[in-house]
């Protein structure tokens, strides 16, 4: 095997550390056309590629406060051609600010045949040939992510493998094309399992994912891990403080994942905001070995608050809550909510 260039891990390192820089997060932008095409209809919006713009553009003219508290936005390909109404590309308007372009390049997920309704994510075939596309866009960092789901079952070893492998070759590829991977095992919050269980699966997944990494010469301190907080799941009846799954999470991260990890940035997964944010600020204060900064790749509890603020209108609104969300959650990256 050959790792990378002494040139290339250097890159992947400055990158990857800039990312994860202290009290700062990333802004996942990267929503599927359909999900944001609907949220826009709701507010009157048209629901096409023009009203993405519209959105998008609220989200990267903020004020210059944001670069502050966020390192880098995740961009679907889409958003990489667009620009804002004065012609600027966003990629642009977004380097103005001193924040790192990602652009999320799995290309969905499928059924696994054979498993109990489990997936596996696609997009491998011509990985190689967007990635070089897209850092010469402009984009410093990439994002994938695999599902899995808790039922009484699963996730079976067949998904935990594949999941893991598809993770592992997506991570290299960046890597050879210049881009720091965010490597995205994403365990759903639905279900009725506890938090221990959610705990055990967590470190059984990541365990997994870090056995394929290293399998396949990935450069651990070029890459951010962007993982699922432990929590009972939706329908767990015994609902737990934040003090417990800031236990709970720190506990499995520190039994599975590498210190030589550059980082890692949680999803928030329909947490509702508040608690995305208490929980983050809780994992931070639990007191055990953290050799990683723990901050936010927040999707829905970043941009849902100040989406709801906007209404299709009010760009100061949403632009005032964004602020919010992202100053707090810088906070809580610190432990110092
Ligand atoms: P959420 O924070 O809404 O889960 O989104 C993050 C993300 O990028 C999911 O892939």
């Amino acid at each position: 095997f050959s790792y990378p260039s002494a040139a290339l891990q250097s890159e992947l390192r400055q990158i990857a550390q800039a990312m994860v820089a202290p009290g700062k997060g990333i802004l996942a932008a990267d929503d599927p056309a359909a999900s944001l095409g609907e949220r826009l209809q709701g507010v009157g919006v048209d629901s096409g590629a023009e009203g993405r713009r519209r959105w998008r553009q609220v989200l990267f003219t903020a004020d210059a406060e944001i670069s502050q508290h966020v390192a880098g936005v995740i961009m679907v390909p889409e958003t990489l051609q667009q620009v804002a109404d004065d012609g600027t590309p966003f990629v642009e308007l977004l380097a103005r600010r001193n924040i790192l372009a990602g652009v999320n390049v799995d290309q969905g997920v499928v059924l696994l045949p054979g498993s109990e309704d489990e997936t596996t994510t696609q997009g491998l075939d011509d990985l190689a040939m967007r990635c070089a596309q897209y850092k010469k866009a402009g984009c410093s960092f990439a994002k994938w992510r695999c599902v899995f789901k808790i039922g009484a079952h699963t996730p079976s070893y067949q998904a935990i493998l594949e999941n893991a492998n598809v993770l592992a070759r997506y991570a290299s590829v960046c890597q050879s094309n210049r881009l720091v991977p965010i490597v995205e095992p994403d365990i759903l919050l639905a279900g009725d399992h506890d938090i221990e269980r959610c705990q055990k699966v967590t470190e059984t997944v990541l365990a997994a994912v870090y056995k394929a990494l290293h399998d396949h010469h990935v450069y651990l301190e070029g890459t951010v891990l962007k993982p699922n907080m432990v929590t009972p799941g939706q329908g767990c009846p015994t609902r737990r403080s934040a003090q417990d799954i800031g236990r709970a999470t720190a506990t499995a991260l520190s039994r599975t994942v590498p210190a030589a990890v550059a980082g890692i940035a949680f999803l928030s997964g329909g947490l509702p905001d508040q608690e995305a944010t208490a929980n983050l600020d809780a994992i931070n204060k639990f007191p055990c070995r953290k050799p990683w900064p723990l901050t936010f790749s927040f999707g829905r509890a970043l941009q849902g608050p100040a989406f709801r603020a906007w209404g299709g209108r009010d760009v100061a609104a949403a632009h005032a809550e964004l602020l919010k969300r992202t100053r707090i959650n810088s906070l809580a990256s610190k432990g110092k909510c």
